[in-house]
């Protein structure tokens, strides 16, 4: 009865914030001749010595610039991290990022349960070198003991902002969830020359369909990519309690009897399809196999798998 509670308190929330949110078109937004998206850290790998875990780090190469989106989850609390261990077998260097992405508050993107309550992120469980770089987090974040990065600068992006060129934040759109509460999340947005915006996305708690709705506010440039998670734990998830989806069990916002289903699935693949997706690419880090399955069924030539260590190219 309170949880049921808590969660119409936070819907309604969300949904005030929601529509308070109208963000006028980015003048000039201007474009990066490519971009590659290089996953560091999901469930599914390309190359057998990888770790492989249900979380998520990316990095993102837009033009000359570099960006890390989350950083992975860390579950067993190692050090070297996956994160860092993946970094080191692809030839990642942190020294080479420029700015670091924080989709959401929850532990599969800020390296651990622990970052999640006390609202930090870490790399690893131990001292990592990291530059100061920027951080763009949708809500204030404080910087873990282990980062090792003084002087870094925390930037929020509640609001949609340039953070580099052709490099952008959709600005975070909350949902509410259920157990895990009120869920602010931001998206990237990278405008590639010729091509169109592509979104990179976390969990895509905003849901698709608004993430889809705040880049068309955004932007007058069609949508090309949609690379990431979006949510899909039908018919299996990756954190299993038992015979309980954890994924499944907090992933939406109405009661789990109602959660997320196969017509979720259908609706998301429906308002992709329509925006006219040139590629889609979704994680495994939040989707069950049969939810990918979906996903490369609908969309062919255009689906690219998204594995750890597979840079996917724009
Ligand atoms: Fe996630």
């Amino acid at each position: 009865m309170i949880t049921l509670l808590k969660l119409m308190v936070d819907r309604n929330r969300a949904e005030k914030q929601r529509n308070a949110r109208t963000y006028p078109r980015m003048q000039n937004p201007d474009a990066v001749s490519s971009l590659t998206v290089l996953p560091l850290v999901d469930f599914y790998s390309a190359i057998p010595d990888a770790k492989t875990e249900a979380g998520v780090s990316y990095l993102v190469k837009a033009g000359d610039f570099t960006l890390l989106m989350d950083v992975g989850h860390n579950e067993k609390r190692e050090h070297p991290s996956p994160l860092i261990r993946n970094m080191e077998l692809l030839g990642v260097r942190l020294a080479d990022v420029s700015a670091l992405f924080i989709s959401h508050f929850h532990f599969d993107h800020l390296g651990g349960k622990k970052n999640e309550r006390k609202k930090t992120f870490s790399l690893s469980n131990g001292a990592v070198d990291f530059p100061p770089i920027p951080v763009y987090a949708p809500l204030p974040i404080r910087h873990s003991p282990f980062n090792m990065n003084p002087g870094s600068e925390v930037r929020v992006s509640l609001d949609p902002v340039r953070i580099a060129p052709g490099v952008y934040s959709i600005g975070s759109i909350p949902r509410a969830l259920y157990l895990m509460g009120y869920t602010e999340e931001q998206a990237l947005a990278v405008n590639v020359a010729g091509k169109g915006i592509v979104l990179i996305i976390g969990c895509g708690h905003q849901t698709i369909q608004r993430v889809i709705e705040r880049a068309r506010q955004l932007f007058d440039i069609p949508i090309y990519g949609i690379i990431g998670g979006l949510h899909f734990p039908v018919h299996g998830g990756r954190i299993m309690v038992g015979p309980i989806n954890g994924q499944s069990l907090v992933g939406s916002d109405r009661m789990p009897w109602n959660g997320i289903n196969e017509n979720d699935v259908r609706e998301a693949i429906g308002a992709i399809s329509d925006a006219g997706v040139k590629l889609v690419s979704l994680s495994a880090h939040d989707s069950s196999d049969w939810a990918l399955n979906e996903f490369k069924h609908a969309f062919g030539d255009a689906y690219v798998d998204l594995l750890v260590g597979a840079p996917i190219k724009v």
